[in-house]
């Protein structure tokens, strides 16, 4: 696709966040499942939910851009999701698990916010009040779970990790 106007831009960005969020709605639940402390898989498990959510309102950013709600592989997502699979598989204590799943799913949020940031930013500039307000509205969300993981992180599974 060629890249003639900010506009074109925007489209391919937002085809990339929609597969990124398709991406990591598959992965969150085997996060969800590998985390041990109670209220990181209730984080994960809300986040998920969120997740679908995003999904949808990525289809609706598209089609309000004139496109069809078709996704363009996000080779970010899924090398940050390549990375969340190792911590799956390696040999750790629970909270130490649990500190590496944060610090994964903080890396994956702060992709998205960067994401979201910048097509919100493009949606302002460009005049399209109805897709900044599905933008930010995804945009809130992603940065309330990434300090839900630091509060999580900070007061109790860095801590247990560390007493390990
Ligand atoms: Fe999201």
């Amino acid at each position: 696709m060629k890249m003639q106007t900010l506009n074109d831009l925007m489209v391919d960005v937002a085809r990339d966040m929609l597969d990124a969020e398709k991406q990591l709605a598959k992965a969150l639940p085997k996060m969800a499942k590998a985390a041990s402390h109670p209220e990181l898989r209730q984080a994960f498990t809300k986040h998920l939910e969120e997740t679908k959510v995003h999904v949808e309102r990525m289809a609706q950013v598209l089609e309000a851009l004139g496109h069809a709600a078709r996704g363009k592989k996000c080779k970010a997502m899924e090398g940050l999701i390549e990375e969340g699979k190792e911590v799956l598989e390696m040999e750790a204590a629970p909270e130490t698990r649990d500190a590496a799943l944060i610090a994964a799913a903080q890396k994956v949020e702060h992709y998205e916010i960067a994401g979201y940031g910048t097509l919100s930013t493009w949606a302002n500039t460009l005049g399209l009040p109805e897709v900044k307000k599905l933008l930010g509205d995804t945009l809130a969300e992603e940065k309330t779970t990434d300090g839900l993981l630091t509060e999580l992180a900070e007061s109790i599974v860095n801590v247990e990790a560390a007493a390990t």
